[in-house]
């Protein structure tokens, strides 16, 4: 079933407002929607070999001489500043300039990079994103965010750029591998967590309609999500207090990821630390056990490993996590949960500092991967 498209607009300052467009089969029009909203700019689509493989890349070029670069090999690997390098002298040998408009064409890393690209060429143009994986989706195309990984952590490079568009087309949904769809929808989930318990219950109920990739139930997820997400980065777009949340999560999360040198995909891994969470705030009788369970339910009807690589130690862990850029003199916070669709807030701050000993003992439950 095909969803009428809808159009949410997200405020955004200095910039002014910008538009997250959703609904299905939005690629064929995407260029002229670009081409209306930036007249006189110069479209350069970066992509990567996945996305092109699963022809969005022509479905969006159609007969047009749009030029680009694919990123190649796709994923975490390719998501340095060598590769953003390599998108702007693209752009430098074709003669691009300040009335360029980037066209990030894809999932989480493409966002990020071509977002970042957008950042700093010629100190700054205009990123038109167009998420194509349910993580994209859901989170990561909107809300400004972009950067790349150093050798030692991740987004160690970044800035905030907002998207200056954002077109949310369900129906490309449709290609993604299965692994990445069902990983994809832990960040709906998260929002679901953090701020709407209804949200919750609808996921949970029409979990075989969003399995099924029914786009009607895909797009509700899509504008519940922009929704959510805009919300929170409008009030506070550079996090310094109420955008942590959307962390939720992601500290224990990006560890893992990292430590397990990125076989575990982002959505698995942040299924991993709302687990954590979730057990870190029954131990510290914040919140009631029911809400870990319904999450490690929901989880589990997902097929998600919920478990830890070999390589991701307790000591390789708390390393990684004392290294991320949101840890406070060196000791990593957690958001955590005092009821479904509500974050613990002691004296209004997100984002708890916990005991060592907690933390080890929550960490050290979870069971490891077999080979
Ligand atoms: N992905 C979390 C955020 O955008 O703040």
């Amino acid at each position: 079933m095909n969803c009428t498209t809808q159009a949410i607009r997200i405020p955004a300052e200095p910039e002014g407002a910008y538009e997250v467009r959703i609904g299905s089969g939005l690629l064929a029009q995407a260029l002229d929607a670009v081409a209306e909203r930036f007249p006189g700019h110069r479209p350069f689509l970066v992509t990567d070999a996945n996305v092109e493989r699963s022809g969005h890349a022509a479905a969006l070029i159609g007969e047009s001489n749009t030029e680009g670069f694919v990123i190649d090999p796709p994923g975490e690997q390719s998501k340095t500043m060598r590769t953003v390098e390599s998108i702007i002298a693209e752009m430098e040998t074709k003669k691009f300039g300040r009335d360029t408009v980037i066209i990030a064409l894809g999932g989480g890393t493409v966002g990020d990079m071509a977002g970042f690209a957008a950042a700093i060429f010629k100190r700054g143009v205009p990123c038109v994103q167009i998420p194509t994986t349910t993580v994209a989706q859901a989170d990561s195309a909107i809300g400004g965010k972009t950067g790349v990984d150093s050798d030692l952590s991740k987004n160690a490079f970044g800035a905030f750029h907002h998207p200056a568009m954002v077109i949310v087309d369900c129906s490309t949904l449709k290609t993604l591998d299965d692994r990445h769809f069902r990983a994809g929808l832990v960040e709906s989930i998260k929002h679901a967590m953090i701020l709407d318990a209804d949200y919750f219950d609808t996921i949970e109920s029409n979990l075989d309609a969003i399995l099924a990739r029914d786009e009607d139930i895909l797009c509700k997820l899509a504008q519940k999500n922009t929704a959510i997400k805009g919300r929170v980065v409008y009030e506070d777009p550079r996090e310094k207090n109420l955008r942590r949340i959307l962390n939720f999560g992601h500290t224990l999360g990006h560890a893992v990821e990292t430590e397990s040198d990125y076989s575990l995909l982002h959505g698995e891994a942040v299924a991993i630390g709302i687990m954590a969470a979730c057990r870190i705030a029954e131990a510290l009788d914040a919140c009631s056990d029911e809400v870990g369970a319904r999450a490690c339910a929901l989880f589990e009807r997902l097929g998600l490993p919920l478990a830890l690589p070999a390589e991701a130690t307790l000591n390789a862990l708390m390393d990684t996590m004392t290294r991320d850029k949101k840890a406070v003199g060196g000791l990593p916070r957690f958001i955590l949960l005092d009821a479904l669709g509500s974050v613990y807030a002691p004296a209004d701050t997100f984002g708890v500092e916990v005991p060592p000993d907690i933390l080890e003992s929550v960490i050290t439950r979870f069971d490891k991967i077999q080979d």
